[in-house]
């Protein structure tokens, strides 16, 4: 049964793993209705995966970790010794919630290899202790990256973001918020743009909510407004997020970050994506290869339970897009920070295989 607990989470506490069961705050809801919700197996982690409760790509690997947790522990609880055979179908539950963010498969893969070197006994000490120290690992990236994007901003300047890519969505401290967070504490922000992003309003509800917790100076606009703000020239940088990088650093992102991309080019505005080397998929050779989700239409149809759109209207919900690497100008990374990407120096910041494991 779905138990919900009223609490105002913040932004770098918005996934909490207390007394046995994970906390997530339900991402949905806010900022009007701020709710956790406690999940204590895989199938329910899957299905808040699924349902967007909890999204972001990195946020989505750290919940898909501490499920993984879970599907070991019930596995142990129903089979005792023989706990192996029974933990794949929720793996397999994981790794079909949402198929965009590689940071899911990420996870999993990372907590796969740890049950391999697992025994009979009960696999559920090392598993936490494995989610807990990827939720850990992504926080102290973040920040990592964070600094790093900060230094190649010179300010005082104004920055446009898209979708959020805050803390909320990651294990904490933010990918493309935590480059603006450095880069404000250093005095280089005067303003951020953050684009309201149809049709979930990832902007509107979630970067404008964190941003303004932070105390960041934060203007919502339409995501049609970029271009209009972009020729006034107070915008030096685009600063988002990334769910998946292919090999030649181009990058998937939130439907209509290639068209931002396209715009900063155009104004001679710089581009960068801020994302940990987990959100790195050397095994796509460009970006033709991500799998893009599409979702449902209604999403589109209409807006917060109101139909807008005419009965028997089509709609088209590809809820990602790839910005080409050659309209990118740096990718920021805790392993260092690519300039103008290409194969060979993401080859170079991933390693010797092009291994994107930590
Ligand atoms: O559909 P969502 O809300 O999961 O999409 C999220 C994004 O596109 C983010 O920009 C991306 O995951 C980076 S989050 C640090």
């Amino acid at each position: 049964m779905e138990t919900r607990i009223p609490m105002v989470p913040t932004p770098d506490d918005a996934a909490l793993w207390h007394q046995g069961a994970l906390y997530l705050a339900d991402q949905r809801g806010l900022p009007q209705r701020a709710e956790f919700l406690r999940l204590d197996s895989a199938g329910a982690v899957a299905e808040a995966i699924r349902a967007m409760v909890v999204r972001g790509a990195p946020a989505i690997g750290v919940a898909a970790a501490y499920g993984v947790a879970l599907a070991g522990r019930d596995a142990y609880a129903a089979a005792g010794p023989a706990w192996k055979a029974m933990v794949e179908s929720d793996l397999e539950r994981l790794a079909a919630s949402r198929p965009t963010a590689v940071n899911l498969f990420w996870a999993i893969r990372r907590m796969r290899g740890l049950i391999a070197e697992l025994d009979a006994r009960d696999p559920f000490p090392a598993l936490i202790e494995e989610a807990l120290a990827i939720h850990a690992e992504d926080r102290a990236a973040n920040r990592r990256l964070g600094d790093l994007g900060a230094e190649l901003i010179e300010g005082p300047t104004d920055i446009i973001t898209h979708c959020n890519a805050g803390a909320i969505a990651t294990g904490g401290y933010g990918t493309a918020l935590g480059v603006i967070r450095s880069a404000f504490a250093a005095g280089k922000v005067r303003r951020v743009y953050a684009d309201e992003t149809r049709p979930w309003m990832q902007g509107a509800r979630l970067t404008a909510w964190e941003l303004m917790q932070d105390g960041i100076p934060v203007t919502l606009q339409a995501d049609g407004a970029a271009a209009s703000l972009m020729a006034g020239g107070s915008v030096g940088w685009v600063v988002v997020g990334s769910d998946r990088i292919a090999a030649n650093g181009d990058v998937a992102n939130k439907i209509g970050t290639y068209g931002l991309a396209v715009l900063a080019r155009h104004h001679g505005i710089r581009f960068m994506v801020a994302a940990p080397t987990s959100t790195v998929d050397m095994a796509m050779s460009t970006g033709a290869e991500i799998p893009i989700e599409e979702r449902d239409p209604d999403e589109l149809l209409g807006c917060a339970d109101r139909r807008l759109a005419p009965d028997g209207c089509a709609a088209r919900n590809p809820v990602f897009d790839v910005t080409p690497a050659s309209l990118v100008d740096a990718i920021v990374t805790e392993r260092g920070v690519v300039m103008s990407p290409t194969v060979e120096k993401m080859r170079a910041l991933m390693g010797e295989a092009g291994s994107q494991d930590p």
